[in-house]
Parts: structure tokens; C-alpha cells; sequence
């Protein structure tokens, strides 16, 4: 039996999660990020070494103004009360995605959690924000071809991804019932477990990644032998 070494999360269904309470969208990514917190901790604890949490994609921008102002709010704010949280857990924190997009006040708080965890040994949590797979493999092809390789191999497009030294998913979920990838981790997720939970993200607490884990365990992984 393979350990989950590197649980991928799609944080799906804030939106659903308010509408139901006839609450404002904005109030189900607060919510949202309250999970998150707590997955994450559950997570560390539970012996994880490499947590990927989808948290804002390539495709998002599509949305309402307010409504990504306040998501990108929301990430500032989370980052404040969880950096105190993050060291005391010995978690390491790294960026996944554009750069050239986000609020600057944002991306200098990532920069500085980066620079502040990088030498702790614990869970690393990679944030995948303003990511997308098809962007993720453009960047791979592109810096490849910069470093002057003439032959382009999957491995070699695999040692050009955003963070090289994290390894492929072992499992990605992905939360409130809908049943597909949305571009998450494209390149990496070849050999990836998958799995669907009907529950939606702000509904998720510890006792997920319990039942993560569980059924992650029950998987057979065969990789193409017998
Ligand atoms: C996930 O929840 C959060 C982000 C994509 C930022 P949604 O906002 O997509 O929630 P639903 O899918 O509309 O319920
Ligand atoms: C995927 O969720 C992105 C994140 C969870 C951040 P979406 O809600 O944006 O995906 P689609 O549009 O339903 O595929
Ligand atoms: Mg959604």
C-alpha cells in the first residue's frame, strides 16, 4: 500500500453553500477559507507531506469584479492569522501559478510566507492561485525550450513545472459533487488517484481528511502492471 504523500484539493462549492442560506457568494468563500484553515492543520497532523489546495484558477477572472476583489481579500487576510499557525506546524509555504496577475499586496505576502517557511521541515502547502493546467504547460514548454533542450521528453516537461521539487499527486479531490478537473494539475495528475465528495468545501473539517485518507488507502495502484 502506496502512503498518501501528496494530497491535491479542488476547493469546490462556496458559491452553492451560501445561495442555500440565501447569503451573499462572498460569505461562502469566507466560510470557505475557514475550512481551509482547518484541512490544512488536519492535514499536517495527519502526517501529509505535500498539500496542494486549488484556491483560485486561470478561469476565475471571469468572474464579478466584487466578487474576486473579495476573494483576493479574503487570501490576504487568512494569510495573517494562519502565518503564526503555519510556523508553529513547521509548514512550508510556496506559491503555484501567474505571478504577473495578482494584487501586489497579495503576492508580497506569498513572497514573504515563502521566504519566512522555506527552511521548516514539515507538510509543504502549496497554494495554486490564479493556476491553470493549460497555463502550467505553457510555462513548462516555454522555459524547456529557453534552457535550449533539443529533445522534449514528458520528464523533461515534468522537471519545468511551477515547483519541481514537489511531487506528482497521489490523490486529488475535489469537493461539492462536480466531477471534473478543471484544469488542475494537468501535466501531474497522469497517475493520480481521483477522487469526488458531494460535500461542499465550507462543509469540510478535519474528519474529511480522515475519510480522505481511509479511502485512499483502500485504492489499488497499479501503474499500468498487474
Ligand atoms: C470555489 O467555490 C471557490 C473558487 C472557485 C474561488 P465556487 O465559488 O466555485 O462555488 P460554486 O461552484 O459556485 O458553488
Ligand atoms: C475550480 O472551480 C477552481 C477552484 C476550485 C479554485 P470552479 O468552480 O471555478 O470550476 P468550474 O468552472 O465549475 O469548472
Ligand atoms: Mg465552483
Amino acid at each position: 500500500m502506496d502512503r498518501l504523500m501528496h494530497l491535491a484539493l479542488i476547493m469546490d462549492g462556496n458559491g452553492r453553500w451560501a445561495q442555500m442560506r440565501s447569503l451573499p457568494r462572498t460569505a461562502g468563500h469566507s466560510e470557505g477559507a475557514k475550512a481551509a484553515v482547518k484541512v490544512t492543520l488536519a492535514a499536517s497532523r495527519r502526517g501529509i507531506r505535500y498539500l496542494t489546495l486549488f484556491c483560485f484558477s486561470t478561469e476565475n477572472w471571469k468572474r464579478p469584479k466584487m466578487e474576486i476583489d473579495s476573494i483576493m481579500g479574503l487570501f490576504s487576510e487568512e494569510f495573517d492569522t494562519m502565518l503564526s499557525e503555519i510556523m508553529k506546524e513547521d509548514i512550508k509555504v510556496v506559491h503555484l501559478g501567474r505571478r504577473d496577475r495578482l494584487p501586489y499586496p497579495l503576492l508580497s505576502k506569498l513572497d514573504k510566507a515563502a521566504e519566512m517557511t522555506k527552511d521548516n521541515k514539515g507538510m509543504t502547502l502549496q497554494l495554486a492561485i490564479d493556476y491553470g493546467g493549460e497555463d502550467e504547460i505553457e510555462r513548462c514548454v516555454r522555459r524547456a525550450i529557453q534552457a535550449g533542450n533539443k529533445e522534449i521528453s514528458y520528464n523533461t516537461l515534468l522537471s519545468y513545472v511551477d515547483n519541481p521539487a514537489i511531487p506528482s499527486p497521489d490523490y486529488i479531490c475535489r469537493s461539492s459533487g462536480e466531477k471534473r478537473l478543471s484544469g488542475f494539475l494537468l501535466l501531474q495528475s497522469s497517475y493520480a488517484e481521483i477522487g469526488f465528495y458531494d460535500k461542499l468545501w465550507p462543509d469540510w473539517n478535519e474528519s474529511m481528511i480522515d475519510a480522505i485518507i481511509e479511502d485512499f488507502n483502500k485504492r489499488n495502484r497499479r501503474f499500468g502492471g498487474i
